[in-house]
């Protein structure tokens, strides 16, 4: 494994694609029905074989799993649900044997609040040393039985829980931006900023080729925590994308820089267009999750409107664009594509969908994601067009937006429904034969049909789309990072070069369109009808 991509000599986390395992869903190695490392060692060669170039892992350490482990208590050690310490690294090792680098999961902005310094904070009580590390604050009002200030939590209701004594008097709240079991952590605060150096040394030493920050804009909180509401209109946030923030990258830079290799960062960035590209200067984090590409609707107009504003914004910064179609917090991309209003602003209750529609433009628009200027990510089941499980009991249910919304947010659970691997029934391989338990969120029947096995050999399955498109942008010169233009083409109809030879056409129209003058057709996202391109499909051809 070099490190550098091989055609362009460039470094490998400007081209690479990536696929994010959600590793409670990927693959159960013990049989408790929830997947974990020796589920996910099992199917590292699926992964090499798949043609990507890293995985990105999402949170494995210690977690009471209050937010499915993005509520870390020890981020130095995995949690006995997922394995050991000693199975991360075997995986580590087996990986870059296989040729695939590891992208961890770094949760910065809170922790658990089962996390040791926040029990010693509970326990020390007001003014103590070990609160200065969260934000603790008296409540307002006559017995302090506000919370101290107007922030809403991004899962519902106030960003504050209030803490009691042991005797159960009430005392000071807690900030908490997400749900209350994940306190934030305060980073005016040096001793938090050497814990986290210190926690991705621990990473970086056994060998981790990156970072996946979560919530990257959020660590750093304005001075004296104004209230929202009072603010000026346009007036920053006063919780997000706070300047000092970039220190904090500047030196983690510095910090991955000095290790060999090349080890990157990519963030995840909830951030106004203008703020993202001083997120990727060059000595700050190598790359940004693409939320707008993902958002966009599936339509002409936005999405080429999206993809010139993405390389508007990082070509001064010099960074690589991410193209980004779904992951464990969106919506599953068939399923959205197949909805009557194709964007993505929030998740939603059930509307109704054609699943056929939005799985024929979910390969499409794979092919237009693997085509563009950058890296990629794919989401687990993503490969073998899964759609979006929306009739999970409400009992069954496990993620905290959904009880913290009050139901209005059905929650992430639809997108995270264990992977079917093989067979005609449930778990569908998930979980080794004759384990004898149910997967942790049920899977629907008709998955049968789109299990690893099903697709595997099938020309016409998604699966093998992704393996087809995968193998030609490693082995084609033009792709991943690198030069892009767009061509003329008829209304409707996206097109554009990666360099002289490579084509890329996406139809958007209602009706088939003609190809322009070609010499090979690479690859297509769905059969051609008497040579003309179909609606809602995409083709890569060898241009003249
Ligand atoms: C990020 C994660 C999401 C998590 C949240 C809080 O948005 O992707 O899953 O709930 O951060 O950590």
């Amino acid at each position: 494994m070099s490190d550098d991509d091989q055609q362009s000599g460039r470094p490998w986390w400007r081209s690479a694609a990536i696929y994010q395992i959600y590793p409670r869903s990927y693959a159960d190695g013990n049989g408790d029905g929830v997947g974990d490392i020796t589920g996910i060692r099992a199917r590292l060669p699926y992964l090499r074989d798949l043609g990507v170039d890293a995985v990105w892992i999402s949170p494995w350490y210690v977690s009471p799993m209050a937010d499915a482990g993005y509520d870390v208590a020890d981020y130095r050690d995995i949690d006995p649900l997922f394995g050991t310490l000693a199975d991360a690294e075997a995986l580590i090792t087996e990986a870059h044997e296989l040729g695939l680098r590891i992208i961890v999961d770094m949760v910065p902005n809170h922790c658990s609040d089962q996390h040791p310094w926040f029990r010693t904070a509970l326990a020390d009580g007001p003014g103590s040393p070990a609160r200065q590390l969260f934000h603790f604050r008296p409540g307002v009002g006559e017995s302090g039985e506000l919370p101290p200030n107007d922030w809403q939590s991004a899962f519902g209701g106030p960003a504050w829980t209030r803490t009691s004594a042991p005797d159960g008097t009430p005392g000071e709240w807690y900030l908490h931006m997400f749900a209350p079991q994940q306190p934030d952590w305060n980073w005016d605060q040096p001793r938090v900023r050497a814990e986290f150096e210190s926690i991705l040394r621990f990473w970086l030493d056994r060998g981790v080729d990156g970072f996946r920050i979560d919530v990257a804009s959020l660590l750093v909180k304005q001075d004296g925590l104004p209230d929202e509401g009072t603010l000026p209109p346009g007036a920053p946030a006063p919780h997000s994308d706070r300047p000092e923030v970039h220190d904090i990258y500047r030196s983690w830079r510095r910090l991955a820089d000095s290790y060999p290799g090349e080890r990157a960062f990519v963030g995840e960035l909830w951030v106004s267009p203008e703020a993202l590209p001083r997120y990727l200067r060059e000595d700050e984090l190598h790359t940004a999750f693409n939320f707008p590409f993902l958002q966009a609707a599936w339509e002409h107009g936005a999405l080429r409107k999206v993809i010139d504003e993405t390389l508007t914004l990082h070509a001064p910064v010099g960074a690589p664009a991410t193209w980004v179609l779904g992951s464990h917090d969106a919506t599953r991309v068939v399923t959205r594509y197949g909805r009557a209003d194709t964007s993505f602003t929030e998740r939603h209750q059930p509307v109704p969908v054609d699943l056929d529609l939005g799985t024929r433009r979910a390969r499409a628009a794979a092919l237009l994601s693997f085509a563009l200027p950058g890296s990629v990510y794919v989401y687990q089941g993503d490969e073998l067009g899964l759609w979006e499980v929306e009739d999970i009991p409400l009992a069954l249910r496990q993620d905290p937006a959904v009880q913290q919304s009050g139901g209005t947010d059905p929650g992430r659970d639809g997108c995270r429904v264990p992977l079917p691997w093989e067979g005609d029934e449930a778990p569908f391989g998930f979980s080794p034969p004759d384990a004898g338990t149910e997967p942790w969120l049920p899977q629907p029947p008709a998955w049968k049909d789109h299990t690893v096995a099903a697709e595997t050999g099938d020309p016409g399955s998604t699966l093998e789309l992704h393996r087809n498109a995968l193998r030609i942008r490693r082995a084609e010169p033009a792709l991943g990072d690198g030069p892009f233009a767009w061509l003329p083409s008829a209304d409707g109809v996206l097109a554009f070069t990666r360099g002289p030879g490579f084509t890329c056409l996406v139809n958007l129209t209602p009706d088939p369109v003609e190809l322009p003058a070609h010499t090979e057709q690479l690859l297509a996202s769905g059969p051609l009808t008497d040579g003309l391109l179909p609606p809602d499909t995409t083709v890569w051809l060898r241009a003249v």
